[in-house]
């Protein structure tokens, strides 16, 4: 098994937290004999102060020879006001655009080890195991024309548009993951008022007559953002459109105790694209305590989806529960029960070790 990666820590956390993911990746490639090769390249914030743009050249041609890219985050304050072209965020979605990936996995669980970090009733989010798939090419982000009307900037426009070949590829991918799960599928628009979203409902329901044994639903994405919060293990597949993806997985975070326990992967095309849901965090940057289980959970999705290692990544899913059951928790999983807190580096350090303790088990156990 050998594995090309392209890591781009990026900015403010995601240093901190790709360190941890890759200390992961590389325990599984040195227990099992694998080799996986990784080389780190600027993106963000850190590519426009040395090469003055936020994605190098050489960054993505690396991307798009690599079998999987690991991504940190990107963003900061300093860039807030600089003129989008040059924004750390627009390096981040060239780059989307440029692997070709357009469905966005991101897996929200309840760990009943953080019920109490939920604001939510224990009650209400035990249990809950939602996907959603957000579409990551279309829509409000990438839709043309754009801008500013005039130079003084009196009046803005963006352009939310869909091909129906887009909204029935991320649909097809919907419906075989709800096949591989609780075989619910929730498609999420606004089709009382916008026509893309009329477009995409139609587009699934047809694409939802190949899959008889999934069963669909369509929500209105306001209402559904309540229901999310309100009976969360009533959904599975979540699928919708570039922009209610972006919200409403942030917005799902709180069902997991906290945004950094969110993981990604980007599947679809050319090269698949691994990031943890959350941002640069700038307010904890450089403090050692982000957590990096969002970031290890995603390593986990690249032994999964790229590696096709569904036995390593399922050990390190259950090394994140059980160093979670453990009591091994940064500042953002507070609780009135933790008594003291972990840094990134001793987080990552107790899922490696546990990872390392299953997969030797695991070995000694085939060997009689
Ligand atoms: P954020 O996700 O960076 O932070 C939101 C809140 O969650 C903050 O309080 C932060 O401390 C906390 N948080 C986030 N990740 C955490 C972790 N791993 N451990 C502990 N706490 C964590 O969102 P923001 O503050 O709105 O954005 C900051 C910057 O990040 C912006 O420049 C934004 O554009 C960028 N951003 C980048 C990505 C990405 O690179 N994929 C995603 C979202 C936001
Ligand atoms: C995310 C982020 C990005 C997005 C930004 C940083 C461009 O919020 O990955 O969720 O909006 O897609
Ligand atoms: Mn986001």
């Amino acid at each position: 098994m050998k594995l090309k990666i392209a890591l781009l820590p990026g900015d403010g956390i995601g240093p901190e937290v790709t360190r941890e993911a890759v200390r992961i990746l590389k325990a599984v490639s040195s227990i099992n004999g694998y080799d996986f090769q990784f080389a780190e390249y600027p993106i963000g914030g850190v590519a426009i102060k040395q090469f003055g743009k936020p994605l190098p050249e050489d960054t993505l041609k690396a991307c798009l020879d690599a079998n999987a890219v690991f991504l940190g985050a990107v963003g900061s304050p300093e860039f807030d006001s600089v003129p989008r072209e040059i924004r750390p965020e627009t390096g981040l979605l060239a780059l989307r655009k440029a692997l070709g990936g357009f469905a966005n996995l991101r897996p929200v669980k309840a760990y009943a080890a953080l019920a109490d970090c939920s604001p939510l009733k224990p009650e209400i989010a035990a249990g809950a195991d939602v996907l959603i798939i957000r579409e990551l090419l279309g829509g409000l982000y990438f839709g043309e024309p754009r801008g500013f009307s005039d130079s003084k900037h009196t009046s803005a426009f963006n352009t939310l548009r869909y091909s129906a070949e887009e909204v029935e590829r991320v649909a097809h991918i919907a419906f075989k993951q709800a096949l591989a799960r609780k075989k619910k599928v929730t498609s999420v628009d606004k089709a009382n008022v916008l026509e893309t979203s009329q477009l995409w409902r139609s587009v699934v329901t047809a694409v939802a007559a190949k899959y008889p044994d999934v069963k669909l639903e369509h929500a209105y994405v306001d209402s559904f953002a309540m229901r999310l919060i309100q009976s969360p293990t009533s959904f599975d597949v979540v699928v919708t459109e570039n922009l209610f993806g972006d919200i409403l997985s942030d917005e799902a975070a709180v069902l997991g105790g906290s945004l950094g326990m969110l993981a990604s992967a980007t599947i679809g095309g050319k090269v698949d694209l691994y990031e943890p849901v959350h941002g640069s965090a700038p307010d904890i940057a450089g403090k050692g305590i982000a957590n990096p289980l969002g970031a290890i959970a995603s390593a986990a999705m690249l032994l999964r989806h790229t590696g096709k290692l569904e036995a390593d990544a399922n050990i390190v899913d259950a090394a994140i529960s059980h160093v979670l059951d453990a009591g091994h928790r940064t500042p953002d999983l507070y609780s009135g029960k933790t008594k003291k807190y972990n840094t990134t580096w001793e987080v990552g350090g107790a899922v490696e070790q546990q990872f390392s303790d299953s997969a030797m088990r695991r070995y000694a156990f085939h060997a009689v």
